[in-house]
């Protein structure tokens, strides 16, 4: 979603700077971008529609270049469609003045209304401007930057992450939270502040997230945070074990690939030093996952998005397999406006990569506010699920650019993977052996997947890929725990290929969507060693029996047997099937879109972290 950059120095320029930040932020996903720099008395704002390229192309003159001040913005058009007058920044027509802005103000029109009352001009379509409009009327009373911010936000509805840039005697930068994340860290000579803190890494590691309600004032070395009554607020920094490195392509030809690759390591840094093998026991950080709360959880409500939800989907299986506590999950949009019941005892359990996701984020305030004890797997520490959280799993995936889930999804099954094991163990329905088995089947998991990432595997995915790269659409089709995997294909799939397709309960197509297949249709099946193994047979019969292409995958040698192509996996133990089985499907995914010539890590519309409902 949106970028927001920005920075102050005494000692060198900051536009470089802002160019390279917007860079690492382009994952996110965005339809235009711009900055605004403070200089010699004024503030200058370029901006452009479509890719970061075409904005350094405006920048090429060099006119900027000096500049010791500025904020810049990838944007993903919520207000106004993507174009160079709705992109940001936004200035208040001073030419004193400029704000960028992630989130949305909810009163926009209302305050629009009375801004033109008093003979203003709009000069775009966004709910931006009108923040904008209203900071600069604050500072042309004469007030601060800070505190033309604060008394500009005191009008506000909504949800936001800004900075604002001013120039006076001296340029002034400041930033300020409600919803959306933001970033900020010293240097010696300057302050820094963003949306992500990928795009702080170049200048330190050593970080403060901004929270809501919060004004920050950078100035050269130095950041005051308050809050909007202006009173100060301390917070050390915290240091981030992330390095720009992490976030590179590592010799790989996407992030997407890069990310795929880095899986078995994955699983490695999300489990391995959390299990306590002599005990067949889990051990996580903090006393949220002690066994008396844990003996005391009554059900598990899931609320995730995406990608996700399909990790939560696969954790009602291994939770209610191995703890025999009943879980239920929700699309965190849904679950925000059903009116949900929950019981005493429940877990709300947030899995979410970013941790920002407005709506994950909000079903978990809810469930919260519900009675439920709140409980995320993320990724991202520091994060606002993260802090929100009565416990959390960090999931230590490292950071994903990807736009496509990937190796957060990995750590998210495995994490549940771990929890559910706890749950297990806390409750008395797994006993010292039989953890120790299991967490035995998981730490065998890493060699199986580095033996499934071979050249020689990737080669055969390829080649089917490429065999149904004009497809009309493609079915993906699994049962039990390799439902929700069947649900992940499909979606990655769609994500960066645009093509149709359907992610079903195996058992399910008899009742309806049998009826699409045609002859010839490729008819992707997962197909593990389990309780449901021979029924899934079954289903590849009746798919078969239609004219469906088959494509198997997994590790049962009879469905393998009776596919038209196949991609074999590793054995594992049904609960972990989904780990291995998930690989040839982002594979398949990757080289159908590489086949098609899509921008495979920052596919149209989509944006990385949805931090708008
Ligand atoms: O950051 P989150 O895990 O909360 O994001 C949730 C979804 O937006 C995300 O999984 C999305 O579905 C991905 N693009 C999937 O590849």
């Amino acid at each position: 979603m949106c970028g927001i950059v920005g920075g102050i120095s005494s000692a060198g320029t900051v536009l470089q700077h802002l160019i390279e930040g917007l860079r690492v932020l382009e994952y996110r996903g965005y339809d235009s971008c711009g900055v605004a720099v403070a200089e010699g008395g004024a503030v200058t704002v370029r901006r452009k529609v479509g890719r970061l390229s075409e904005l350094e192309r405006v920048l090429s003159d060099g006119a900027l270049a000096g500049a010791r001040a500025g904020i810049g913005h990838t944007r993903w058009a919520t207000h106004g469609k993507p174009s160079d007058e709705n992109a940001h920044p936004h200035s208040d027509g001073s030419g004193r003045l400029a704000l960028v802005h992630n989130g949305i103000i909810e009163n926009y029109l209302e305050l629009r209304r009375e801004l033109l009352a008093e003979g203003r001009v709009f000069h775009s379509e966004t709910d931006t401007e009108v923040l904008t409009l209203l900071v600069g009327r604050e500072y042309e009373r004469g007030r601060s930057l800070g505190d033309s911010v604060r008394a500009a936000l005191a009008r506000v509805r909504g949800y936001y992450a800004i900075a604002v840039i001013s120039t006076g005697k001296n340029p002034e930068l400041v930033g300020a939270r409600h919803g959306p994340p933001l970033v900020v860290a010293r240097t010696k000579d300057g302050a820094w502040l963003a949306s992500d803190v990928l795009a702080l890494l170049p200048h330190t590691r050593e970080v403060t997230y901004v929270e809501d309600g919060e004004v920050v004032e950078l100035s050269p070395g130095r950041i005051v945070i308050t809050d909007l009554a202006g009173l100060p607020i301390e917070r050390a920094p915290r240091r981030v074990d992330w390095d720009a490195e992490a976030a590179g392509k590592g010799g790989f030809a996407h992030h997407m690939l890069k990310e795929i690759f880095e899986q078995p390591d994955v699983l490695a840094r999300t489990a391995f030093d959390r299990i306590a093998q002599v005990h067949g026991d889990v051990s996580f950080e903090g006393e949220g996952w002690q066994d008396e709360r844990l003996a005391r959880v009554q059900r598990v409500q899931v609320i995730a998005c995406g990608t996700a939800l399909h990790a939560g989907m696969i954790a009602r299986y291994l939770i209610e397999g191995l703890a025999r506590v009943p879980v239920d999950f929700d699309f965190a949009s849904e679950f925000r406006y059903r009116g949900p019941c929950l019981v005493p005892g429940t877990m709300a359990l947030a899995i979410t990569q970013s941790g920002e996701t407005a709506d994950t984020l909000a079903a978990l305030r809810l469930a919260r506010d519900l009675g439920a004890f709140p409980a995320s797997i993320c990724n991202v520490i520091g994060s606002t699920v993260v802090r929100e959280s009565g416990a959390v799993i960090l999931t230590h995936a490292g950071p994903e650019i990807g736009v496509a889930s990937t190796k957060a999804f990995t750590a998210q099954v495995v994490a549940a993977f771990l929890l559910a094991v706890r749950l297990a163990r806390a409750r008395g329905t797994l006993d010292e052996a039989q953890g120790r088995s299991l967490l035995d089947d998981l730490r065998r998991l890493r060699p199986r997947m580095e033996g499934l990432l071979t050249e020689a595997t990737v080669d055969k995915v390829r080649r089917i890929a490429e065999r149904h790269l004009h497809a009309k659409g493609f079915f993906f089709l699994g049962r039990g725990v390799n439902y929700p995997v069947a649900l992940e294909g499909a979606l990655k799939l769609k994500e960066i290929s645009y093509v149709h397709a359907e992610g079903y309960a195996a058992g399910e197509m008899k009742h309806g969507p049998i009826a699409l297949i045609e002859p010839g249709m490729p008819i992707v099946v997962l197909s593990s060693p389990g309780v449901v193994q021979d029924k899934v047979r079954s289903n590849i019969e009746q798919v078969k029996a239609r004219g469906g292409h088959v494509i198997v995958i997994g590790a049962d040698r009879e469905a393998l047997a009776l596919a038209d192509e196949s991609i074999e996996v590793p054995e594992a133990i049904e609960w972990l099937s989904p780990i291995l089985n998930v690989i040839p499907l982002q594979l398949l995914a990757y080289h159908h879109a590489l086949g098609r010539g899509c921008d495979i890590d920052k596919p149209r519309n989509l944006a990385k972290s949805v931090t708008v409902e």
